[in-house]
């Protein structure tokens, strides 16, 4: 993944599948022109990469000369082309070929055929390194075409994002969704991870999804996801790992414009971590981190204790049944703090200390991911 400007691409095209395309182009173009000497013209700025590798593979004498327009402002086509250089060279009777780098909405292709419709040229042809078929909006025909990809925004190989990224050999593109930090937040009974979760929320704009919340909400509000968990655990089933998942989905959906996510009681498996990692995938994001809190067994059923005085919880009255609770925990969570740790995304913290030191702690891991 890069960043440019306040913008993260993934990579998208290699320099193999570039110089692959370039290739089939020049023979075929080497083979329709025959015996002309063909004057290849590129759209400065973008094109010069895609002139120079292509000319390289051109395997007969031909010319080369640019014009230079101006079209795109940052990420969007506009009708206004500017003409910033003109023909320099009196094309008369030859056999003209524009070498594009890309084909968007073809603006800047009419400014060409505004540019070429004087020009007395024995034939002018078209091919372009990229084509969007979904944004062209034109009727000039296109003679060749290297590859045909989504309407999406892409960067290098010649092609920029507000005046970088024409530089990388091969291209990127724009990030669906642009970056995230996603945590999965960890503790046992007792570590303090509801408090925390607050104010990480807070501080870094984040969405908390609790799984538990999840379920409460979509079944309370019989939603078709609710409905179908609910028919589980009514036949006292397991819910399927994709009814969750597709719950946490909709829930990232609603959030699309969240910096990020910290998930609060899922995965607690193995194969819901990898279906949590497939979703975020889907998403062109990822989880950053595990982040597990750690506090002593002791300190926790004193905790626990001392809450259930106060709250009422008969899970948190009575002290073997808390030890259980924290058992339980460290023999379910061991598999995913062993996912994590290959993947080197599990930071243990410690849950000892004051609300404020235990933040302090958090926020070190979060700033430096
Ligand atoms: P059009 O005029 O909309 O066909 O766009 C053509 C010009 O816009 C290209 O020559 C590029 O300079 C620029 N352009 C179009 N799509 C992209 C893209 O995805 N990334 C970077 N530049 C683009
Ligand atoms: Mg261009």
């Amino acid at each position: 993944m890069i960043k440019l400007h306040d913008k993260y691409f993934k990579p998208f095209i290699s320099a193999q599948q570039i110089d692959q395309a370039l290739g089939q182009m020049a023979s075929e173009i080497a083979r329709d022109v025959g015996d002309e000497i063909p004057v290849f013209v590129g759209i400065l700025n973008g094109s010069f990469m895609v002139v120079s590798d292509f000319v390289k593979k051109y395997p007969k004498q031909c010319e080369v000369t640019f014009i230079k327009l101006a079209s795109y402002e940052g990420v969007k086509s506009t009708e206004d082309i500017e003409r910033l250089i003109g023909l320099t060279q009196d094309l008369t009777g030859r056999t003209v070929i524009i070498l594009e780098d890309i084909i968007d909405s073809g603006n800047t292709l009419a400014e060409v055929h505004r540019i070429f419709k004087n020009e007395k040229v024995k034939t002018l042809k078209i091919a372009t390194l990229f084509y969007k078929p979904e944004a062209y909006k034109k009727d000039f025909k296109l003679h060749y075409i290297g590859i045909e990809i989504p309407n999406k925004f892409i960067v290098g190989f010649g092609l920029d994002y507000d005046g970088l990224g024409r530089h990388l050999p091969e291209v990127y593109q724009i990030k669906e969704t642009q970056h995230m930090t996603n945590l999965v937040l960890f503790g046992p009974p007792g570590a303090g991870k509801g408090t925390q979760a607050e104010f990480l929320k807070e501080k870094y704009n984040l969405v908390h999804i609790s799984t538990g919340d999840v379920f409460r909400y979509n079944i309370k509000n019989e939603t078709a996801l609710g409905m179908l968990a609910k028919s589980y655990m009514d036949k006292g089933a397991l819910v399927p790992d994709q009814v969750t998942i597709d719950m946490l989905n909709a829930e990232v959906e609603k959030n699309a414009d969240a910096n990020g996510f910290i998930f609060d009681g899922f995965p607690r498996t193995n194969a819901q971590a990898k279906a949590l990692d497939e979703l975020m995938d889907s998403k062109d994001s990822q989880i950053n981190a595990m982040i597990a809190l750690e506090v002593d067994d002791e300190i926790l059923v004193e905790r626990l204790l001392k809450r259930g005085k106060t709250s009422g919880r008969p899970d948190d009255a009575d002290a073997s049944i808390i030890r259980n609770r924290i058992t339980e925990y460290y023999n379910k969570t061991a598999i995913l703090k062993d996912y994590y740790t290959a993947q080197d995304k599990y930071y243990g913290v410690d849950g000892v200390g004051s609300i404020e030191d235990i933040t302090g702690r958090l926020s070190a891991i979060i700033d430096a991911l």
